[in-house]
């Protein structure tokens, strides 16, 4: 059974499909954190962004694991790194590149094949796993938003100003709707849910509710 979870990012994709997995006794997959992890080899490795053969050859190169929220890159631990400032934008290009995402696609559906999984990023309902059980749309106002990365940033240290997080918000939504393979698409048939002004308890008490409607055999 596949449960997918897609959105803008800072929406709480990631905090609420942990929790509901571990909820349902499913695994979690978070895609994003794989881009990521790219991301961070090439810039281990000091490629050129500008050429995307260096971009897809890392992808075809590097070992990425996921165990349970943790996320090892060729065996190292980079769950922390990958989350840096430095790593998200240069995520993009990794993430726009039409090779890694075939790579990725076929990863993830190798990762989830015959398991229970909740899943999130950006392609899951739409691209990935079309046949999911339930698939949602979770989103949340670019301030909200705003705010809950400004926090997650400075529990790492980095500390900028509201307005710079907003419009790297702002800007990465437009790049994650307007990529031509993979872009971010409510699925038709997904449920979409605003979580402004809601508790992260609350979000997973409504989606669990939706599943255990959608699959009676939990
Ligand atoms: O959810 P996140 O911020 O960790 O994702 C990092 C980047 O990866 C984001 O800019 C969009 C991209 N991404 C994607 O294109 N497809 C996915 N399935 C997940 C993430």
């Amino acid at each position: 059974m596949i449960i997918t979870i897609d959105g803008p990012a800072g929406a709480g994709k990631s905090t609420v499909a942990k929790l509901l997995a571990e909820r349902l006794g499913f695994c979690f997959l978070d895609t994003g954190a794989m881009y990521r992890a790219v991301a961070l080899a090439g810039l281990q490795r000091g490629i050129d962004w500008a050429v995307p053969e260096q971009i897809a050859t890392v992808a075809e190169t590097v070992d990425i694991r996921l165990d349970k929220d943790r996320v090892l890159l060729d065996g190292q631990d980079v769950s922390d790194s990958i989350r840096s400032s430095q790593v998200t934008a240069v995520t993009r290009h990794v993430a726009d590149n039409p090779r890694v995402r075939q790579l990725m696609v076929d990863l993830q559906r190798r990762l989830a094949f015959g398991k229970n999984v909740v899943t999130e990023g950006r392609d899951q309902g739409t691209l990935v796993f079309p046949n999911a059980e339930l698939k949602v749309f979770l989103t949340a106002s670019p301030e909200e938003r705003a705010r809950r990365r400004l926090r997650d940033l400075s529990a790492q240290g980095e500390s900028p100003t509201f307005a710079d997080v907003l419009q790297a918000i702002v800007q990465r939504d437009q790049q994650d709707a307007q990529r031509p393979l993979g872009a971010m698409r409510r699925a038709p048939d997904a449920v979409e849910l605003c979580t402004d002004g809601l508790t992260i308890d609350q979000v997973v008490d409504r989606l669990e509710l939706l599943a255990r409607q959608r699959l009676p055999k939990l």
